[in-house]
């Protein structure tokens, strides 16, 4: 791997959970469990090879319409997963942030999420993103309704630029490589605004079984890419 061009910001949709547990005749939150066991070996792993910031789709704004009991399965699981890995995450100097709308959420996980966040703060390694009730049209909605509100109450003009506008959203960074793994060839309401120019890769692989190698093999394939950004080769 060169380590000269690692992508900078990484956008994951971690699909497939609810298939691999059915292959395993497991039921669906067996998948999400072992997907969140993922969700460490990936944030050590990209933290440990200079990944800037790791962005983790967990939860969409779509995702409310399943069964109840796999929402409150979902919810408990930021609870076992900073319970068991909060210390490890320390240890690595990982930040934990979020973005989505957090409040439509039970107390007892903003509570935990809160103090992920507030714990892991200070540390300037890998800043591990995790979005949860999260959709990229609500988070432009929501963007214009402030900035609307800015411009009437005269904080700012109706000459916004591009940098502003990525500075209403919950995810400012350009995405460089986004992945959705388990095979669906769709974007599902994912950071729109931000993979203007990211490189796409769809593998096959379910995120349960999404490891090290299987990132690593992504981002040579994304290092064999030819990033024009409109121009011409160089
Ligand atoms: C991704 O896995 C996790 C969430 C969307 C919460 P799925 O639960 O979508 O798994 P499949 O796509 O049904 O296999
Ligand atoms: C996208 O997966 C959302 C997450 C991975 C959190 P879905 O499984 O919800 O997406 P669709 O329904 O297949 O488009
Ligand atoms: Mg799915």
């Amino acid at each position: 791997m060169d380590m000269s061009t690692i992508p900078q910001t990484i956008a994951i949709i971690m699909d497939g959970n609810g298939r691999w547990a059915k292959k395993q005749g497991l039921p669906r939150t067996a998948g999400h469990k072992q997907g969140a066991e993922q969700i460490r070996v990936i944030a050590l792993y990209a933290n440990r090879i200079g990944v800037k910031k790791l962005i983790l789709y967990a939860f969409s704004t779509e995702n409310w319409k399943r069964p109840e009991d796999e929402v409150s399965y979902l919810c408990k699981l930021p609870e076992f997963f900073f319970n068991r890995y909060i210390k490890e995450l320390m240890e690595n100097n990982i930040r934990v942030t979020f973005a989505g709308e957090l409040e439509r959420f039970p107390d007892y996980t903003q509570r935990v999420i809160n103090k992920a966040v507030a714990q892991t703060a200070g540390n300037t390694g890998l800043d591990l993103c995790i979005a949860i009730n999260y959709g990229s049209r609500r988070e432009l909605t929501l963007a214009m309704r402030r900035y609307a509100q800015d411009v009437k109450d005269g904080r700012c003009n109706n000459d916004i630029t591009e940098q502003e506008v990525a500075g209403y959203l919950m995810v400012p960074e350009n995405v460089d490589l986004m992945i959705r793994t388990s095979g669906e060839l769709r974007i599902s309401n994912y950071l729109l605004w931000q993979i203007a120019y990211a490189e796409l890769i769809f593998t096959p692989v379910a995120w349960p079984d999404f490891d090290e190698k299987a990132l690593l093999e992504c981002i040579e394939e994304y290092q064999s890419r030819d990033r024009r950004f409109g121009g011409l080769s160089k």
